[in-house]
C-alpha cells in the first residue's frame, strides 16, 4: 500500500494546508482507493471506495467515532447530535429523528414556502433596480430564515432573529479559521477574534435559553420544531430533554441546517447559469406542476427533475465534502489492518468522482439519479448527507427546501452570475466558492 511521502516530521500537513482538495484529489488519482497519509508521527487513511466506506459508516460504525477536530464546534454545538457519541447520541437520535419524519416535514413545507414567497419580493426589488447583489449572502439569509421559522414559528422577534443570524455567522467564520490549527491554545488568548467568538456564543446562549424558558413557562404545546423537541419523550424512560440538551440540539439544527443548504443553493444557481437546457427542463417542470399558482407541500412530488438537479449539484459540490472517524479498537477494512487510534478520512468530493463508479464524473447530468440508474449503484458511492446510522437527520427537509426554492425563483427570474463562473474553492468547513457569488436578476423572459 503506497502513499505520498510527505515531510519527515510534519508528514502531509503542509500539502493539506496549502490545497486540501487539490492534494487529496491527486493522492486518490495516483495511489487509488486506500491511501496511507503520514500526519506527524501517525498515519491516517484516505478511503475512496464504497466498500471501505460502508464498513466504516455502516457495518462496523460502532468502532469509529468522530475525530477530536469536532471539539472545535463544541462551544456552540455543545453535546448536540452532530457531536455526541455513545448512549447520549443513541438517546438523542431517537428523540430528534421523529421531528424529521415524512409527515413532520410535510407540515413544515408551508413555512418553507411562505419564507420563499416573502423572499421573492426581495428579488422583485433587485430586478426593478437592476442592482448586483451578493447571492451567497442572500441564500444564507433565506436558508437561515427557513431554519429559524421552522424552529421557532412566528415567536421570534425580528431583532433576535437578526442577532442569531449575526452571531452564527461570526461563530462559523471563526471556527473555519480554527479548524486546521493543531492545538487549541490560541483560542484562550485575549485577541479581538476570540472576544468576538465569545460574544457570539453568549448571544446564542442568551436568546435560545430565553426562548426555551418562555416556552416551558407558557406550558402550551406548539407545532414548530422547538415544540416537537420539547414534547419528545424517550420511549423507554418517558423522559424528555433537559434545557441544556435542548439548547444544544436547537443550535446544532440551526447551524448544521442553514450554512450547508445555503452553500448548495449558491452552487445550484451558478451551475444552472451555464446549463440552459437543464434550466429550461426544470422550468418546464415547475410551470406544469405549479401552473402559475403558489406551491403547496404536496407539489414536491411533481418536482422530480428539480430533485435530480439538486442531487447532481450535491454530487459535484457536496457542501460537507469530507467526514473523518477515529478507530476505537484494531480493525481490518477489506483486508487492510487499521490500528486503534487511527483516523480514516472519507471525502465525498472524491468518492463522487470515483471513475470506477461514475461514468464521465465531471459531467453535470441529473439523469444519473433516475431510479433505474440508482438501483445499480452502491449507496455508499453517493453520500452528500453522510451514510449509515449517523446520516443527516434532515436530508429530506434540506432537499425539499432546495427543490422549492429553485423551482419558485427560477420560474420567475432570470439569474445572471456576475462573479467568476468557475470560482476557486474554499474548503475550510463547507465547500464553497472562495469569494461570494454575485448576481443580477431580471423578470424571466419566456422564449
Ligand atoms: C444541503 C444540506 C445539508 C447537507 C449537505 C448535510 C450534510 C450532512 C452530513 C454529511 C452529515 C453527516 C456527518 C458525519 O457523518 O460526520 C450530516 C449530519 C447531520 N445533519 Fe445535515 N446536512 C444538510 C442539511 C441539514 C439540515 C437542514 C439539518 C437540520 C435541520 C441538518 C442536521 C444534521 C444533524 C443534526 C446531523 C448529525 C446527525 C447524527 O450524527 O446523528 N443537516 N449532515
Amino acid at each position: 500500500m503506497r502513499g505520498p511521502k510527505g515531510h519527515p516530521i510534519l508528514g502531509v500537513i503542509p500539502e493539506l494546508r496549502a490545497d486540501t482538495l487539490g492534494f487529496l484529489s491527486s493522492v486518490a488519482r495516483t495511489y487509488g482507493d486506500f491511501v496511507p497519509l503520514k500526519v506527524f508521527m501517525s498515519t491516517a487513511y484516505l478511503l475512496n471506495h464504497p466498500k471501505h466506506i460502508e464498513h466504516v459508516l455502516q457495518t462496523n460504525y460502532r468502532n469509529y467515532r468522530k475525530t477530536k477536530m469536532m471539539d472545535k464546534f463544541k462551544p456552540i454545538l455543545g453535546e448536540g447530535l452532530f457531536i455526541s457519541e455513545d448512549e447520549l447520541w443513541t438517546r438523542q437520535r431517537k428523540l430528534v429523528q421523529p421531528s424529521f419524519h415524512r409527515q413532520r416535514i410535510a407540515a413544515m413545507a408551508g413555512t418553507m414556502i411562505d419564507v420563499i414567497k416573502t423572499h421573492i419580493a426581495t428579488w422583485d426589488r433587485f430586478a426593478a433596480s437592476g442592482e448586483e447583489f451578493n447571492l451567497s449572502l442572500d441564500m444564507s439569509y433565506v436558508a437561515l430564515e427557513v431554519a429559524l421559522r421552522t424552529m421557532f414559528g412566528n415567536s421570534l422577534p425580528r431583532e433576535e432573529a437578526n442577532a442569531i443570524s449575526e452571531a452564527l455567522h461570526v461563530a462559523n467564520e471563526i471556527t473555519a479559521k480554527r479548524i486546521w490549527e493543531m492545538t487549541r491554545i490560541s483560542e484562550y488568548l485575549p485577541t479581538r477574534e476570540n472576544r468576538a467568538y465569545k460574544e457570539a456564543a453568549g448571544t446564542l446562549d442568551r436568546i435560545v435559553n430565553r426562548i426555551i424558558r418562555d416556552r416551558r413557562a407558557s406550558g402550551a404545546s406548539q407545532d414548530d420544531l422547538l415544540g416537537v423537541l420539547i414534547d419528545a419523550r424517550d420511549s423507554d424512560t418517558d423522559e424528555g430533554m433537559s434545557d441544556k440538551q435542548l439548547r444544544d440540539e436547537v443550535l446544532t439544527l440551526l447551524l448544521s441546517g442553514h450554512e450547508t443548504t445555503a452553500v448548495m443553493l449558491g452552487w445550484a444557481f451558478l451551475m444552472l447559469s451555464q446549463r440552459p437546457e437543464i434550466l429550461e427542463r426544470m422550468r418546464d417542470e415547475a410551470d406544469l406542476a405549479l401552473a402559475g399558482r403558489d406551491p403547496v407541500g404536496e407539489d414536491i412530488r411533481s418536482l422530480d427533475y428539480t430533485k435530480r438537479v439538486v442531487q447532481e449539484v450535491a454530487r459535484l459540490k457536496p457542501p460537507i465534502w469530507w467526514v473523518a472517524r477515529t478507530a476505537i479498537s484494531d480493525d481490518t477494512i477489506c483486508g487492510e489492518s487499521i490500528k486503534a487510534g487511527t483516523t480514516v478520512l472519507i471525502s465525498q468530493f472524491l468518492v463522487h468522482r470515483n471513475p470506477s463508479v461514475w461514468e464521465d464524473p465531471e459531467r453535470f447530468d441529473p439523469d444519473r439519479f433516475e431510479a433505474e440508474r440508482v438501483v445499480n449503484r452502491s449507496k455508499f458511492a453517493y453520500l452528500p448527507f453522510g451514510a449509515g446510522p449517523r446520516v443527516c437527520v434532515a436530508s429530506a427537509f434540506a432537499t425539499m427546501e432546495m427543490q422549492f426554492l429553485l423551482a419558485m425563483m427560477l420560474r420567475r427570474f432570470d439569474v445572471q452570475i456576475t462573479s467568476a463562473l468557475d470560482p476557486e474553492m474554499s474548503n475550510l468547513i463547507t465547500l464553497r466558492p472562495k469569494y461570494d457569488i454575485m448576481a443580477k436578476v431580471t423578470p424571466r423572459r419566456r422564449h
